[in-house]
């Protein structure tokens, strides 16, 4: 296993096809490409081991609440945002070497600094590596009542000292 840098992605940049491709194969374009009017801003992490992307995550900021139709989440006058992961995934061959885990911490130390107060995302039940994932990074687990065995993961994080750094 070659080693791996995790670095943040747009469309245009040199690694962009290669990563939808890599999205496209793991079968997540749909969730990759969601964009919702609750969404503040999104981001893409990537990783990337000799030169080629194996590994992604992109994620939204919101408010708490927004994407279940419900008002933002305040608190004292604070506005609650969260990181939501949209998509996320390693290339088969480059797995279980903590790629997923250093995208995923990559995302918790990025969403603390933009002043968000959670991260969190959905999993389907049969995404039994990302379910060990998480729990392994301490995320508490939420069922749902919905007609599905999906489960939500949510991890609190520390609080920023600048909460105005979101965009
Ligand atoms: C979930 C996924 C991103 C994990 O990526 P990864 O780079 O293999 O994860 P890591 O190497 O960082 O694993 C960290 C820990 O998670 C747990 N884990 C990961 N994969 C596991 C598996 N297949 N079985 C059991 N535990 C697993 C282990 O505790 C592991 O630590 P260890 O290897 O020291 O035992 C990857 O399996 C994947 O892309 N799956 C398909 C897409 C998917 O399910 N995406 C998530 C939600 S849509």
């Amino acid at each position: 296993m070659t080693d791996f840098t995790i670095q943040p992605c747009q469309p245009g940049d040199s690694h962009y096809q290669a990563v939808r491709d890599l999205v496209e194969s793991l079968g997540q374009t749909e969730y990759f490409t969601y964009d919702a009017d609750w969404h503040l801003d999104t981001h893409i992490l990537i990783a990337v081991a000799s030169g080629r992307a194996v590994g992604f995550l992109n994620f939204a900021i919101q408010e708490i609440g927004t994407d279940c139709n419900r008002p933002g989440m305040t608190l004292q006058g604070e506005i609650l945002r969260e990181a939501y992961v949209l998509a996320f995934g390693v290339a088969e061959d480059h797995r279980r070497h903590g790629v997923g885990s250093e995208l995923q911490n990559e995302l918790i130390r990025l969403a603390t600094t933009l002043g968000c107060h959670q991260v969190r995302s959905r999993s389907a039940g049969n995404r039994l590596a990302n379910h060990a994932l998480k729990v392994s990074l301490g995320f508490g687990v939420h069922p749902t009542k919905a007609n599905d065995d999906a489960v939500f993961f949510v991890l609190p994080l520390p609080k920023h000292p600048d909460p105005n750094a979101v965009r």
